[in-house]
């Protein structure tokens, strides 16, 4: 339909409107540029402007031709409401037509609204709006005669639209058949916009990444491709729900218009909630002026991230539907009612550059460097690129328009690139193969998606760990933060874990911005969280895929940390929740004297490497038969899992320990029991015990 250079054009003519308002001379191609966006949208699904830069493209429109009205083009965007139409479902009429809505942004708009519905139906005093949030889904309109649902349809163009009766029956929130009856109404057309839950939505990606299918941008991309499947059991998979906001149509038997009996819109949306259908509850209200209604909007723009549904506004409607029917509609829009718009989540930048991060296991991660761009409030101009194949699967090349994205209280993130916007000076990314920081080639592990530098004196990674050791969820050094730790770093006093606990606080005082009391604080938060429970040290240690919980349940199963260099993967593996991966990374850190020496000084310093009550979560009753007592189990036990008898020893109040040692109380001998039965015999303090025995005791 369009050229990649049309494309461009009016891309970059859009730009310059945006920049620059348009003159009457400008008209004809202000006019094009829409119509082209429109087509963008609506046909394309791809669109190149927010919605907030093509209202204001929209509005440019409007302005013109109201200042020249012989102007006015019969293609004009403003002369019709636009069709997405295919061919492929059966085109119907609808009964009534359904509009679109005019935009607002602020207060000020809406009290220019409040002004002009004032004026529209000579009232003096205050009108009573209903305020509701503005779903982002897909239309829809449904038809119910005598009381059952016989068609469903899109909005398609708003005159007609495409029939997909057996996919809104398989939505569940919508009734297949409600009692109208009951208001005398046979026949009724309703409106509505199906809608997929946020956390839905995550679920269906998930999947269809595992099936290798093509990723939603996002909510709306899924209801609107749901409602429109050939298969309606698509539709019912993807959980489309359907958002009632409207009645269009209502009349008896005989033809009679049966609104009268409503005192207005408010009540009629709590009906049809009495009769099955899923309207807005504590998302709407009935206000008594526009402030209130402004109120109301104003909070729900703080407040959208934590509703579970995508709304990109809210909808300020006329309640009394005489006042409405006094103010009537243009062909585009209803005059009653308004869209306050929320600000712009999505927006187009340029991807300007690449930088790569160096984490702390060595994984290079990289980041897309923006051309700063407002979304939602907040200026982005860095977004991660997670990994490679993040860059090659979005196609994205350095000086890309791309489009970016911020969901909810989710941290932005680059929707797509615009390959028909390309000028030809764009340049491929070529990932990295050695590590930015020590230049030691990076290599990538099977099944892992990033690459990693694996030098462990690669000094940026060296850095993070530091960074990671003293966070929130490591070491919880309280007010010791990336901050203190890059300058300590810089400054030479920390070069490793240990030196974090030999700090020299008389020199700490003696820096710029710091003093006695500052000094003094580090110092109370390190020495206080030398006490920390051993499954934070663990966590702290950065050993690759040891997570908090992984952590917590290794640190059950443990006396002392350095015990772990007794533990084979095998043995970790024992025990539940703990898989190979982490196994074998544990093993292999307890493996590498350097970490143990590390261990040992940080011990030396006072750092807590031993058991904790906070370690050892299970309850043990004060005369569990083993309170107290050191376990170990060896050999092939007969009548459960290793594990099991570890849990069970555990519950009769053991700890278990990996090694044979003088600390070791009992030794639970099964068949084939090798050199720790030996090791233990040997010792001699040891309680050797049979599999059968063991039971006994803690039955
Ligand atoms: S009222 C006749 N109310 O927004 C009144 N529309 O931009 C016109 N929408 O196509 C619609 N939530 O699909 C109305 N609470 C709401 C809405 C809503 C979402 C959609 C609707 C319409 C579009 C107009």
């Amino acid at each position: 339909m369009y050229t990649k250079a049309q494309q461009q054009q009016f891309f970059e003519l859009s730009k310059n409107f945006l920049k620059s308002e348009a003159t009457a001379l400008d008209y004809e191609s202000l006019k094009n540029a829409l119509i082209f966006h429109e087509w963008k949208y609506y046909v394309e699904s791809q669109p190149l402007l927010s919605d907030f830069e093509y209202d204001q493209l929209y509005k440019q429109l409007e302005t013109l031709e109201a200042a020249n009205p012989k102007m006015m083009a019969p293609d004009s965007p403003t002369q019709r409401v636009s069709s997405d139409l295919t061919a492929d479902f059966k085109s119907v009429d609808h009964l009534i037509p359904m509009l679109s809505l005019a935009n607002s942004y602020n207060a000020e708009d809406l009290e220019d609204f409040d002004r002009q519905i004032r004026k529209l139906t000579l009232t003096e005093g205050d009108i009573t709006y209903t305020v509701e949030p503005k779903y982002d889904g897909g239309s829809i309109a449904l038809i119910y005669e005598n009381d059952m649902l016989v068609r469903a349809a899109t909005r398609g163009n708003g005159a007609q639209g495409d029939d997909i009766t057996p996919n809104a029956r398989a939505i569940s929130a919508i009734p297949l058949k409600a009692n109208f009856s009951k208001y005398g109404i046979y026949k009724v057309e309703l409106r509505g916009e199906a809608i997929i839950e946020k956390n839905n939505f995550g679920k269906i990606n998930d999947k269809r990444e595992q099936q290798g299918l093509q990723l939603f941008a996002n909510p709306r991309n899924a209801a609107t491709g749901g409602l429109r499947t050939k298969d309606s059991s698509e539709t019912r998979n993807r959980g489309l729900e359907a958002f009632i906001f409207q009645m269009g149509y209502a009349v008896d038997a005989d033809g009679n218009d049966m609104f009268s009996q409503f005192s207005g819109h408010f009540e009629i949306i709590n009906m049809l909630g009495d009769l099955g259908f899923k309207i807005p509850k504590a998302e709407k209200k009935k206000c008594s002026n526009i402030q209130e209604a402004s109120e109301f909007c104003a909070y729900w723009q703080e407040q959208r991230d934590t509703y579970p549904y995508e709304i990109d506004g809210m909808v300020v409607k006329v309640d009394d539907l005489a006042l409405q029917a006094k103010c009537g509609s243009t062909q585009h829009h209803p005059r009653w009612a308004i869209a306050y718009k929320f600000k712009a989540k999505q927006a187009t930048t340029t991807l300007e550059d690449i930088e790569y991060q160096i984490g702390k296991i060595g994984s290079i991660t990289p980041v897309a460097k923006l051309k700063p761009v407002q979304l939602a409030g907040v200026t982005v101009s860095s977004v991660s690129l997670h990994n490679e194949e993040f860059i090659s699967g979005k196609d994205l090349r350095i000086g890309d328009t791309i489009l970016v994205e911020r969901a909810g209280d989710v941290i932005p993130y680059i929707v797509k690139s615009f390959p028909e916007l390309r000028s030809g000076s764009e340049q491929e990314v070529v990932f990295p193969t050695a590590c930015p920081s020590c230049n030691s080639t990076l290599i990538k592990q099977e099944g892992e998606a990033a690459w990693r530098c694996v030098n462990p004196s690669c000094t940026a990674q060296i850095l993070q760990k530091l960074i990671f050791h003293v966070s929130k969820d490591a070491m919880n050094i309280d007010g010791f933060g990336k901050s203190y730790v890059e300058r300590f770093y810089e400054l030479g006093w920390i070069k490793d874990l240990s030196d974090i606990y030999n700090l020299d606080y008389d020199a700490i005082a003696q820096l710029d911005g710091f003093g006695a009391k500052s000094a003094k604080k580090v110092k109370d938060a390190i020495e206080h969280s030398k006490q920390n429970p051993i499954y934070r040290l663990l966590h702290s240690l950065s050993i690759h895929h040891l997570g908090k919980k992984a952590s917590k349940i290794i640190a059950e199963h443990i006396n002392h940390v350095l015990d772990l260099r007794q533990w084979s993967a095998e043995q970790l593996t024992g025990i539940k929740d703990i898989g190979p991966v982490v196994a074998e990374n544990v093993v292999a850190y307890f493996a590498e004297d350097y970490n143990i020496e590390q261990l040992e000084k940080l011990e030396s310093y006072g750092v807590n490497l031993s058991q904790t009550e906070a370690d050892q979560p299970v309850q043990v009753a004060d005369d569990a038969p083993l309170l107290g007592k050191t376990i170990l189990f060896t050999g092939t036990l007969e009548q459960m899992s290793r594990k099991e008898a570890q849990a069970l020893a555990v519950t009769a109040g053991a700890k278990n320990i990996s090694a044979v040692s003088g600390n070791l109380n009992i030794l639970v001998a099964g068949a084939k029991a090798g050199s720790k039965l030996k090791k233990a015999q040997a010792i001699g303090t040891v309680e050797i015990m049979t599999e059968a025995e063991f039971l006994e005791l803690v039955s």
